[in-house]
């Protein structure tokens, strides 16, 4: 494997190896010396073209761990505001000799482009809309440290799943690892062509967040993403917040074993209340804590592993 762009491109037996992998990985997290020598000599540049809190520390963190020299650039402060195309842009990075680029933008497609240019191996960071593979491989793996196997688990993805590129991964990579999948939405925020998606795909559909939560062993919300909002895709936040936010009294109607997940950023008080995000059940921390471990891992399987060219 030398690129990973895309959930689509891993096998269930690759996606178990990749979380298999990041459990020694989040042991390091544990030691007081949290140095690998694994990538001692590789070069790794976090190219970042929109803002990231999680995925860019939490990369870097990983190749620092592994002993990697990381690099951050982002749109700013690089040539790129100067006007040079997003090709000699990479083209340039890639000729001082890296290993890796890892790489968010808001142009969907834009990694799997550049992987085409570049000699380097590209890492998907998030591509507009399209999708973010390492947060469904991290979220695979919170939610395999909970259940277990994952086959025949129910997982209800709820919100903006219009702009969402994690749910298009989650999706991808839930269902390749048997779980039931619920996508739960207004009508104005359900991806266009749903019905034939969801029969080709094997995922349910739901408008009812109400009766959906009682069915489910995990419910991750997703940010509404009014940065990439051109119109009105509902009345108020007020409102959304009532039909669709988990809200303090839809906590009681989830199963007492269920736990709440949000790949963040969040928006405290509209599609999740501070009393859910803060719960016992929530898993918000342990998913930015796996973050970590299953970018390592990916690095190790890129750069390192036996499948690695
Ligand atoms: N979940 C996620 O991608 O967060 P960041 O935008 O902070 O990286």
């Amino acid at each position: 494997m030398k690129h990973l762009l895309s959930i689509a491109d891993l096998s269930r037996e690759e996606i178990g190896a990749i979380l298999d992998t990041a459990v020694s990985m989040h042991d390091v997290q544990k030691r007081d010396v949290k140095k690998l020598p694994t990538l001692r000599g590789r070069t790794i540049i976090n190219f970042f073209f929109e803002d990231s809190t999680r995925t860019r520390s939490s990369f870097e963190i990983a190749g620092k761990w592994m002993s990697a020299d990381t690099i951050n650039l982002t749109g700013k402060g690089t040539s790129v505001s100067k006007g040079e195309s997003l090709r000699d842009t990479v083209l340039t990075v890639d000729a001082m000799g890296v290993d890796m680029m890892i790489i968010r933008h808001p142009a969907s497609g834009a990694p799997k482009q550049i992987a085409d240019w570049v000699r380097c191996s590209i890492v998907n960071a998030g591509d507009g809309t399209h999708e973010h593979p390492t947060q469904a491989l991290l979220d695979a793996y919170t939610l395999r440290k909970e259940f277990g196997d994952l086959e025949g688990r129910h997982v209800a993805i709820v919100g903006d799943l219009t702009h969402s590129r994690v749910l298009r991964s989650n999706l991808l990579c839930l269902r390749t690892l048997g779980a039931r999948v619920t996508l739960v939405a207004p009508p104005t925020l359900m991806p266009s062509g749903i019905t034939a998606w969801a029969e080709r795909d094997g995922f349910a559909t739901s408008y009812d967040l109400d009766e959906v939560l009682p069915h489910v062993d995990a419910v991750m919300m997703l940010r509404v993403q009014r940065e990439r909002m051109s119109g009105g895709y509902f009345p108020t936040a007020k409102e959304y917040a009532v039909t669709y936010g988990l809200s303090p009294r839809r906590l009681d109607l989830l199963p007492d074993h269920a736990v709440i997940c949000h790949p963040g950023p969040m928006n405290r008080g509209l599609e999740i209340s501070a009393d859910a995000a803060d719960a016992v059940s929530s898993r918000i921390l342990d998913q930015v804590s796996a973050g970590v471990a299953v970018r390592m891992s990916i690095l190790y399987h890129l750069l390192a592993g036996e499948d690695a060219q």
